[in-house]
């Protein structure tokens, strides 16, 4: 079982920042920002599943995964506030959230539904984050130039989703979860996280006036399919989702956890397992 840790990031997100912080990339920072808009709502999502998912188990398994998942809501509940201080930044800057409102209708939908359906979607967007957090860890062009407090947060939240990616999913397990809806969940989980981020990025470009600039679109060439972009580098990650006997554990760590080795000055610690 991971020892999953709480912490405090000692960034300060209260003086505004650049438009285009990332490096002065427009679409690096649009594409960044878009992920960012839709953490409160996604994270707080994942922790109220998790939490649901928990209530079905009986006592002895509740009690098997109390230190994972206290861990696993305290790092979400500190990314959500974290990322609440940024996207009010982008908020000041101008920026209109539309995809926390499309995640929240897509939420409300499922009420009333089978807990499991909850936490196969959280397990699916957790191997996504994690995936993601690789990418981010392992390419440094990713935040090339970005502003360093703000690299300094991507790359913290980046460490903590490698530390907490099992969770959901072992507790998804523990429900009795079937296989086949995990797999169905990951597919439509990408289909909205991909139309979803796409349509938040355009809007933050629109917003910026750098939707229509060629430069603009060869950065996002760049980062999404060159040789070190997003598409290149997690589809192998991705696919390895839907084997038989894939667990998320199975997946790098150690860039996560030299990151929180070599940075133990950008945070203190709140909570750890006992
Ligand atoms: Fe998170
Ligand atoms: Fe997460």
């Amino acid at each position: 079982m991971t020892d999953i840790v709480v912490r405090r990031l000692l960034i300060d997100l209260g003086t505004p920042f650049e438009r285009r912080w990332n490096g002065g990339d427009a679409f690096r920072s649009a594409w960044f920002n878009a992920l960012s808009l839709s953490f409160p709502v996604g994270e707080q999502f994942f922790i109220d599943s998790v939490r649901n998912g928990l209530k079905t188990l009986p006592e002895a398994e509740r009690a098997r995964f109390a230190a994972e998942t206290q861990g696993f809501i305290g790092q979400e509940a500190t990314h959500r506030r974290i990322h609440a201080l940024f996207n009010a930044q982008l908020e000041r800057q101008g920026c209109v959230n539309t995809i926390e409102k499309r995640a929240q209708r897509r939420i409300g939908r499922m009420e009333g539904w089978d807990p499991r359906h909850a936490v196969a979607q959280t397990a699916a967007v957790e191997h996504f984050t994690a995936m993601l957090a690789h990418w981010v860890l392992s390419t440094p062009e990713a935040l090339e130039g970005a502003e360093p407090r703000l690299a300094t947060l991507w790359r913290w939240h980046a460490a903590e989703e490698t530390e907490h990616r099992s969770v959901a999913f072992d507790v998804y397990r523990a429900m009795g979860g079937d296989e086949r809806w995990r797999a169905r969940w990951m597919r439509l989980v990408t289909f909205f996280f991909v139309t979803d981020v796409t349509r938040q990025t355009v809007r933050n470009l629109w917003h910026d006036g750098a939707l229509l600039r060629w430069s603009t679109w060869r950065s996002a060439a760049r980062l999404l399919f060159g040789r070190h972009g997003l598409v290149r580098r997690t589809w192998k990650p991705w696919l390895a989702y839907f084997r038989p006997g894939f667990h998320p554990s199975q997946q790098e760590s150690r860039l996560a956890e030299q990151w929180l080795r070599e940075n133990g000055t950008q945070f203190t610690v709140v909570r750890s397992s006992p």
